[in-house]
């Protein structure tokens, strides 16, 4: 198939997003609306000043300037604004299902209510035609007691979020340390993943599971300095959710061509792709797919088994992922003509 056919392909295919942090959707002309609007005072005099600012040496260069972008979010209507903007971008890439991370200690810690950030987004959702979940993460650099307090104040609200995650600064904070707080959000019935493997080494990737027992890795890229750590991963068909355009913006792999989800797909891993926090890398679904596809050997066939995998390792009932599994192989059946 020739290259700007598979790129339509590929861009009209059925999508799941499972690895989208809410507060990574915020562009800077949003940014700067909201700091307007809150009197908030930025450091930046303008959108360009602050979008030229975006160049990462690594995660923490980014985290830096992720945190205070986040800082002009004061009020249930700037959440509910950030992802109804965030939600019409992921349905104008074909995303029909997303499963959106939001980082509540972020907010509190500057007195924001968990109720104001949780019902914001929450209110969003339901406005919004795409199905959208969401999954509250701690943050790993604070402590698990931190995390516990965290926990509490949103189990008001457990209704509205299906799981928890970890994210923030990976290298010396590992899963281990959260081991107490991931049983007991076991317990409460939510869903659990992790951020692992991203700049972290394959062990996190392992601590993950035997330790927090998540059912996902977000990210997990290093897995392959590990064989038998790769083979496990292929043979209980965990998902890891991978972010092209973040890991090069990031510098885990310097160019696109060298980043190794071709592989990772080779070895038989549940690959995902998604888009981290797009308003900070450089784009969102489909412009990580077109980047992925521009440099890597990909065809027709990795992008049905990619479209497929990201409904395979939503967080949905059966029959919900069987309809959506089925409008995949619908929209890639004129493409098989012989299957
Ligand atoms: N890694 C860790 N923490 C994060 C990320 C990430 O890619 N994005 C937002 N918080
Ligand atoms: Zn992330």
């Amino acid at each position: 198939m020739m290259n700007q056919q598979l790129r339509a392909v590929v861009r009209g295919m059925p999508k799941a997003e499972l690895h989208i942090h809410i507060e990574g959707s915020l562009e800077p002309e949003l940014i700067f609306a909201l700091a307007e609007r809150n009197g908030v005072a930025l450091a930046y005099e303008s959108v360009e000043q602050l979008r030229s600012a975006y160049a990462f040496t690594d995660l923490q260069s980014f985290l830096d300037i992720y945190y205070a972008g986040a800082s002009v979010l004061l009020k249930e209507q700037d959440f509910y604004d950030m992802t109804r903007a965030y939600l019409a971008r992921a349905e104008a890439d074909n995303v029909l299902h997303t499963e959106i991370f939001f980082d509540p200690q972020t907010h509190t810690a500057r007195g924001v209510a968990m109720a104001d950030v949780i019902n914001g987004i929450y209110r969003a959702c339901q406005d919004s035609p795409v199905s959208a979940t969401l999954i509250l993460c701690f943050l790993r650099h604070l402590s698990e007691e931190d995390a516990f307090a965290t926990l509490e104040q949103a189990l008001p609200y457990r209704d509205k979020f299906i799981g928890i995650g970890l994210d923030s600064s990976e290298v010396g904070n590992p899963p281990e340390k959260f081991s107490r707080v991931f049983a007991r959000c076991r317990e409460l019935g939510l869903h659990l993943v992790a951020h692992a493997g991203e700049e972290g080494p394959p062990a996190y990737i392992r601590t993950a599971l035997d330790d927090l027992k998540v059912e996902r890795i977000d990210h997990g890229v290093r897995c392959l300095e590990d064989a038998e750590l790769t083979a496990r991963l292929a043979r209980e068909q965990i998902a890891l959710t991978v972010c092209p355009l973040s890991n090069t913006k990031l510098r885990v792999f310097d160019q696109m061509h060298d980043h190794n989800l071709a592989e990772l797909l080779a070895a038989g891993l549940l690959v995902t792709v998604n888009s981290d926090d797009p308003a900070y890398f450089g784009g969102y679904m489909n412009d990580n797919y077109d980047a992925i596809f521009e440099a890597l050997p990909l065809e027709l066939d990795h992008a049905r088994q990619l479209s497929r995998n990201g409904f395979v390792a939503a967080f949905l009932p059966q029959a919900q992922k069987d309809a959506l599994l089925a409008r995949v192989d619908a929209y890639f059946a004129p493409h098989f003509p012989t299957n």
